[in-house]
């Protein structure tokens, strides 16, 4: 599929769409069987009215996608959360013109701050590699109180906190302004790893999701496995 998708900053005439891009995300997330930080219609649509949101249409304007940031740590960091993209227009590169969007809108808007994301999957990974964020640990995200608040509505709550906050399902990665590597040494990284990231990626998701509880030395493993993994190649 190759579509002329219309990517903007979205403002307060966007707000009837927030229900959709909703219901859209937790349905995306039972379908996926992973976590989600649950977002009401009324945050979606303060964060259009706040113009820190992106939004997607196709070409007959019906809604394609959608993205918003958040700051934490009073401004010191900054997370481009709640990507989406309606099911039908899904790998067409869309994801990729939102996360570039809404990259440059936090950079524009707080030039100074980190940005970060946490994900399961590696559509994202690639995007972010692209953009020139690099895999980190937990420690190396905000430690706002309130951000990992927005993890108790996540699947995977338990297993979060059951590691002390230190790791869960989902991989961080960060953007440092002050200290990054260019998208393209991070791309090239990302290609060269690409394969052994899909493995984690795969064997963590289908191990974790099968029985929590049974798995726990597993998840043990595996979590200190990819902590490994990061810091030697970071
Ligand atoms: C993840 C998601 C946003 C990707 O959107 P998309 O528009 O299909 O992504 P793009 O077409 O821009 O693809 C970007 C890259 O990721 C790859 N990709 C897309 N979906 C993928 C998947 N499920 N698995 C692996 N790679 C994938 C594409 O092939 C492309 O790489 P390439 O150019 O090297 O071929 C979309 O599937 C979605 O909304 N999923 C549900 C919600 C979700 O998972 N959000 C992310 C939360 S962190």
């Amino acid at each position: 599929m190759n579509q002329e998708f219309k990517v903007v900053v979205a403002d307060s005439s966007h707000i009837g769409y927030a229900p959709q891009i909703c219901k859209e995300m937790e349905e995306s997330a039972k379908a996926r069987g992973t976590g989600i930080a649950k977002r009401s219609p009324d945050y979606l649509e303060l964060k259009m009215d706040e113009g820190k949101a992106v939004i997607a249409f196709a070409p007959d304007c019906t809604w394609a996608g959608f993205c918003y940031i958040e700051c934490w740590g009073h401004g010191e960091y900054v997370a481009n959360s709640g990507l989406i993209v309606a099911p039908q227009y899904r790998k067409s590169g869309l994801a990729r013109q939102i996360k570039k969007k809404i990259f440059e809108l936090s950079r524009a808007k707080y030039p100074d701050a980190k940005i970060f994301g946490l994900t399961t999957g590696l559509a994202v990974m690639k995007i972010n590699s692209e953009l020139g964020y690099e895999p980190v640990t937990y420690s190396e995200l905000t430690q706002d109180e309130a951000f990992w608040q927005g993890c108790k509505s996540c699947v995977n709550h338990d297993i979060l906190m059951s590691k002390g906050r230190k790791n869960c399902l989902c991989t961080g990665m960060l953007y440092d302004p002050k200290d990054h590597y260019t998208p393209e040494e991070t791309t090239k990284e990302f290609k060269k790893k690409e394969k052994i990231y899909e493995r984690f990626l795969h064997s963590k998701q289908i191990q974790f999701l099968k029985n929590l509880k049974k798995h726990n030395i597993l998840f043990a493993a595996y979590s200190f496995f990819i902590n490994l993994f990061l810091h030697n190649n970071h």
